[in-house]
């Protein structure tokens, strides 16, 4: 249009205004243009960015509503910036003025992935016709409360305040729904050329926080007029409603008790608390939270959800977190926060049963070192005897028996009966002796770890020896969509006898206690358990099960809330500033501190409760007692044999033996 087109549009609107004041029809086409020219003004100013653009259609409406809409098609198609949907009720419910806390129903289409829409624009001429277009809109796939609205209410009235009624519960029926970027034109009562725009703040710090009972009644602000069809006021309809300090308001917050990552007792860990208070502080807001038991819930049929999902649905809360990691189910049906924090999985079996308590004494050293030991001792007999004799030592040095018992009583660290005469074989004593003495030191020192940390059987170390182990494994229900008709043959095998817990500490004592288990479980959930619950360690502070070295998965959590809770986006951006400045790392080192601190206290308890010292038991010196039997037995075996050989009748026996062989020679 050029400018002298204008001029003369703008000349003629003026003649028409003044000339035909209060003769123009309210249905004919000159208040047509008006509004068209109105509702296009806004959407040129306002919709910037090309993108979806749901139009509304509805059925019985007045000839100048569809001349409205017709018109206005035909310019946002002239302008090709848009794709344009429209959409029409078919036989919906009412969905505005029911009580929707028990609603629980999302939506009504399956996820299809198709992009939500960036813009509405619904031009009716009756309140009714809303609540069922409401409905249409809001459950179908592709809602979205984050988009721009534009409503015409072409509704001719005496008095403003019918319209202004209507108005409220229009944008009181969205914010249901969490949709705020709302303006809705109605017009004037004693001018039907001009339109009132109106919007309203749905968050007014500190009286109005957004809580779900609120309504935009009484709390229309005006946001412009169109005179005519031109705007009055150059500025933008659409502004921020979302105010950067909501002044101590307090946002209902639903928590499943996970630890460590958020638990009802103040005094724990609480990583993920600490972080979403943190984040709401920046915002001056402030939690309650509502502890709920059980888990965050599947999705039972298209839009209903069970667990803390359906608590949240029913508007029980703002914000549903405790642990939980992303999952597509969830990011299709609710709005989700960016990820933080990170937690691996991991599988925990039974500890190996514990070695004999005799073997102790033996894999002390390696076998090698074993044999070089006796064939040592052999060794240092026969030089001892060899020495002794060419020195032409002591009698009781040069015996045979006696090289070998001074050998084994030096080995042992004790010192000999009669030390050597002769320099030849005092030298090698003393050599011997520095030999014996780092062997026997090595050997003790060796004995108390060995003897305090028992070795343990063939320990089950890979998933796959878990599965043929035949023992029963599982974990949280969420995990088992991991598996769950997988199309791997392994996976799916884990899926198929996968056992589903509901209490994870209950689950652990099954592992370490009962030994009937594996679960797959994070690693800070497994940290902050064996914490708290002493079972899960032996008298000398050893953990009764084994955890992989590897892990199964990383995942990192989320929040969740309503699609399109206003403030997601704002928490999201303080979160990734959160973790750009190294929050993540700064919470696990808070619990691994924490968790420190809370082991050495469960650990002195338990050592308490075995008294102050940890007296070695029978059973650690079951290798001792052991030899102490061997030595009874063998030394009542060498007395028989002993008394034996003494025996007269065998003496007479060798005699005559002895006598025989002289002979024969
Ligand atoms: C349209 O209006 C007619 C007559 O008023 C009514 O019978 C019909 O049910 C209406 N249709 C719809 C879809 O509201
Ligand atoms: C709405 O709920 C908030 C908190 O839940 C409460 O403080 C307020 O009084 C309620 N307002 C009305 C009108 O019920
Ligand atoms: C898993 O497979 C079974 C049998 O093939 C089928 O009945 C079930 O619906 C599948 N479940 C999922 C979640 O795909
Ligand atoms: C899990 O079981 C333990 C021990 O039986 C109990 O103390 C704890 O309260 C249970 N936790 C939950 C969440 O039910
Ligand atoms: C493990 O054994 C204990 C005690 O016999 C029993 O109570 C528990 O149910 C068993 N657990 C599993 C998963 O079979």
């Amino acid at each position: 249009m050029s400018v002298d087109k204008i001029f003369l549009v703008n000349v003629v609107i003026f003649i028409q205004v003044h000339i035909s004041d209060g003769v123009v029809n309210p249905f004919g086409p000159t208040v047509v243009n008006d509004y068209t020219n109105c509702i296009s003004k806004v959407i040129d100013n306002e919709f910037h960015e090309p993108g979806l653009l749901i139009f509304a259609n509805t059925n019985n409406v007045s000839t100048s509503v569809t001349r409205i809409r017709t018109k206005l098609l035909k310019r946002l198609h002239k302008e090709i910036k848009f794709s344009i949907e429209i959409m029409s009720p078919n036989n919906e419910v009412e969905i505005c003025d029911l009580d929707n806390y028990n609603l629980g129903v999302l939506h009504v289409d399956v996820y299809v992935a198709i992009p939500f829409a960036n813009y509405f624009v619904i031009i009716i001429d009756s309140y009714t016709d809303f609540s069922f277009l409401a409905s249409k809109l809001i459950r179908s796939r592709s809602w979205n409360p984050f988009a721009k609205f534009i409503i015409l209410l072409f509704n001719f009235v005496q008095d403003d305040k019918v319209n202004i009624d209507y108005v409220e519960r229009v944008l009181s029926c969205l914010f249901k729904y969490n949709a705020i970027n709302v303006i809705i034109a109605v017009p004037k009562a004693n001018n039907f050329r001009n339109a009132i725009i109106y919007s309203w703040r749905p968050y007014d710090p500190p009286k109005y926080c957004g809580y779900f009972n609120e309504t935009a009644k009484d709390r229309l602000v005006v946001q412009n007029m169109c005179e005519s069809g031109v705007l009055k006021h150059d500025r933008k309809v659409f502004d921020n409603k979302i105010p950067h300090d909501m002044e101590g308001c307090v946002i209902e917050v639903l928590a499943l008790q996970r630890h460590p990552f958020i638990s009802d007792d103040e005094y724990d860990a609480n990583i993920e608390k600490l972080m979403i208070d943190a984040m709401l502080k920046r915002f001056k807001m402030k939690a309650r939270y509502n502890f709920i038991d059980g888990y965050r819930g599947e999705r039972e049929n298209v839009g209903e959800w069970n667990g803390g999902l359906k608590k949240l649905a029913s508007k029980s809360g703002h914000l549903l977190l405790g642990g939980i990691f992303p999952d597509f189910d969830v990011h299709e049906d609710f709005e989700t926060s960016v990820t933080y924090l990170a937690d691996a999985y991991t599988w925990v079996v039974p500890r190996a049963h514990k070695s004999a308590a005799w073997v102790a004494l033996v894999i002390i050293f390696k076998s090698l070192v074993w044999y070089s030991v006796i064939a040592g001792f052999f060794l240092c007999g026969i030089t001892w005897k060899i020495i002794a004799e060419l020195s032409e030592d002591s009698d009781y040095n040069r015996s045979f028996r006696h090289c070998f018992l001074n050998t084994w009583i030096t080995v042992l660290g004790f010192v000999s009966y009669l030390h050597p005469v002769k320099e030849s074989l005092r030298v090698f004593f003393v050599f011997l002796n520095i030999y014996c003495m780092l062997f026997s030191t090595a050997y003790q020192t060796k004995l108390f770890e060995v003897l305090t940390n028992p070795s343990y059987e063939y320990q089950i170390q890979t998933v796959e020896e878990l599965v043929e182990s035949g023992l029963k494994f599982g974990g949280f229900e969420e995990l088992h969509d991991l598996f769950y008709n997988s199309t791997d043959p392994f996976d799916y095998r884990i899926g198929d006898q996968w056992t589903d817990i509901t209490n994870i500490t209950e689950a652990m004592i099954d592992v370490a206690v009962h030994r009937n288990f594996s679960l797959l479980c994070s690693r800070l959930e497994l940290a902050h358990i064996s914490g708290i619950t002493p079972e899960l360690s032996d008298s000398v502070g050893n953990y009764k099960y084994y955890t992989f070295t590897d892990n199964v998965f990383s995942v990192p959590i989320e929040t969740i809330a309503l699609r399109g809770f206003p403030f997601m986006m704002e928490f999201s951006t303080t979160i990734t500033i959160f973790k750009q400045s190294g929050l993540n790392e700064g919470l696990r080192q808070h619990f691994a501190h924490f968790n420190e601190r809370r082991r050495a206290r469960q650990l002195r308890a338990l050592l308490k409760e075995k008294s102050d010292v940890n007296p070695l038991s029978s059973e650690h010196l079951q290798g001792g007692f052991l030899a102490l039997a061997l030595g009874y037995v063998s030394g009542t075996l060498a007395l028989i044999v002993e008394v034996i050989v003494n025996c007269d009748y065998v003496q007479n026996k060798f005699a005559n033996f002895k006598r025989r062989v002289n002979l024969l020679s």
